[in-house]
C-alpha cells in the first residue's frame, strides 16, 4: 500500500482510484487498531514536515500533529501570521524554500490552485487540509466512519444537507461516487454544487454503480438515507455578512427529528465538526442575539443522538491523516 501511493500529492480525490481511496481506508484502520492496542508504529522516525494553516482549525492540525509524532516524526507549525507566505513571499518561491527542508508539507487555506502550486514547486508530498474547494483528508475519515456502521460501501445512500456547493459537500459528491455510494445533494437551487463538478461527478458514478442527486425536496432526498451528513451554512473565509441570506435560505434544511425519521431505520448523522447545534459559543451567541436561532443546521437532539457519530468522525481523522501521510512518504 505505501509503495503504491509513495510521492504522490494528496490534493484532491479525483486524483485517486477507488482502489487507492480503499487502500488507505484500509491502512487507517489498521493504525488505528494499532494506536488502540498501543502497538508503537514510528515508521517515519527521522523526517519532518511542516503544516501551513491559513485558516484555523482543531481537528485538522492536532490529527497532522499527533499522527506525525506517533509516526516518529518532527512537526513545524506555520499559523497564518507566522510566515512570509502571501505576504513578502509568493507560494511558488515558498514551496521552493519549504521543499528543501521538509519531507511532505500539509496546506490548509484558500483556492484549490494554491495547493496545487504548492504541489507543483515543492518537491515533496503535499497534502491538503481543506481549501475553498475540497477537504481530501476529511473524507477518508468519513469513509473509514461509514465502513466501521455498515461494512462496506456499494449501494449505501448519503444524503448531504445544506449548503451543497462547499468544500465538504464537493468533496463527499465526489467519494461518494468513487466508492459506488448514491450521493444525494438537498439544499436550495443558490448552493447546489458546480455543473461541471456535477458532471464529472455522474461520470465516475455511472462507472461505480452509483447516483449523484441534486434535489430540494427534504423527505424525497432523505427517504431511506443510510447517512445523513450536515456542515456549517457559513465556511471559513466566506464573509460574516452572508449569514442572514444563508439562515434564510438553509433553515428549511435543517437536520432535525424529522428529517431523521425518513431516513433508514440504522441510520445515522455525520458532520465534519464544528457544528452550530447550541448557543454555546461565541458566534452562535451573536446569531442568537442578532436572529433568534439556538440552532443552525442541525438540531442539539440530533447532535447528541445515539444515531450522531461525529466523534468517531473527529477521532478517525487523526487515523486517516497518518495513513495519508505513511502511503505518500513510506
Ligand atoms: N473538520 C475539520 O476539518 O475540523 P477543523 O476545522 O477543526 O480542522
Ligand atoms: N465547510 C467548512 C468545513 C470546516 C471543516 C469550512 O470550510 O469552514
Amino acid at each position: 500500500m505505501s509503495q503504491a501511493l509513495s510521492g504522490r500529492h494528496f490534493l484532491k480525490l479525483l486524483d485517486f482510484t477507488p482502489a487507492e481511496i480503499a487502500g488507505l481506508v484500509d491502512l487507517a484502520q489498521d493504525l488505528k487498531q494499532k494506536k488502540h492496542e498501543g502497538i508503537p508504529h514510528r515508521y517515519l522516525e527521522g523526517k519532518n514536515i511542516v503544516l501551513i494553516f491559513e485558516k484555523t482549525s482543531t481537528r485538522t492540525r492536532c490529527s497532522f500533529e499527533v499522527a506525525g509524532h506517533d509516526l516518529g516524526m518532527g512537526v513545524t507549525y506555520l499559523d497564518p501570521s507566522g510566515s512570509q507566505i502571501g505576504n513578502k513571499e509568493s507560494i511558488k518561491d515558498t514551496a521552493r524554500v519549504l521543499g528543501r527542508m521538509f519531507d511532505g508539507i500539509e496546506y490548509r487555506g484558500y483556492g484549490q490552485e494554491i495547493v496545487e502550486t504548492l504541489a507543483e514547486y515543492s518537491g515533496v508530498p503535499v497534502w491538503n487540509g481543506l481549501t475553498n474547494e475540497f477537504h481530501p483528508t476529511q473524507m477518508i475519515a468519513d469513509l473509514l466512519t461509514i465502513r466501521e456502521n455498515f461494512g462496506s460501501f456499494p449501494g449505501l445512500k448519503l444524503v448531504f444537507m445544506g449548503d451543497a456547493k462547499n468544500n465538504v459537500a464537493n468533496s463527499l459528491m465526489v467519494a461518494c461516487a468513487k466508492m459506488g455510494i448514491n450521493f444525494v445533494a438537498c439544499g436550495p437551487a443558490e448552493c447546489m454544487p458546480d455543473a461541471q463538478l456535477v458532471e464529472t461527478c455522474r461520470a465516475i458514478a455511472a462507472e461505480n454503480g452509483c447516483e449523484v442527486q441534486l434535489t430540494s425536496d427534504v423527505e424525497e432526498a432523505c427517504t431511506d438515507a443510510n447517512i445523513i451528513y450536515t456542515d456549517i451554512w457559513v465556511s471559513m473565509g466566506e464573509p460574516a455578512s452572508l449569514w442572514e441570506e444563508r439562515i434564510k435560505l438553509l433553515s428549511p434544511y435543517q437536520v432535525n427529528a424529522q428529517v431523521m425519521s425518513y431516513a433508514a431505520d440504522d441510520a445515522i448523522f455525520m458532520h465534519c465538526l464544528p457544528a452550530f447545534h447550541d448557543t454555546e459559543t461565541a458566534v452562535a451567541k451573536d446569531i442568537e442575539e442578532r436572529f433568534g436561532l439556538t440552532e443552525m443546521e442541525v438540531t442539539d437532539e440530533v447532535f447528541e443522538s445515539p444515531r450522531s457519530r461525529v466523534f468517531d468522525e473527529a477521532e478517525n481523522r487523526m487515523h486517516s491523516i497518518k495513513a495519508i501521510m505513511l502511503a505518500t512518504l513510506g
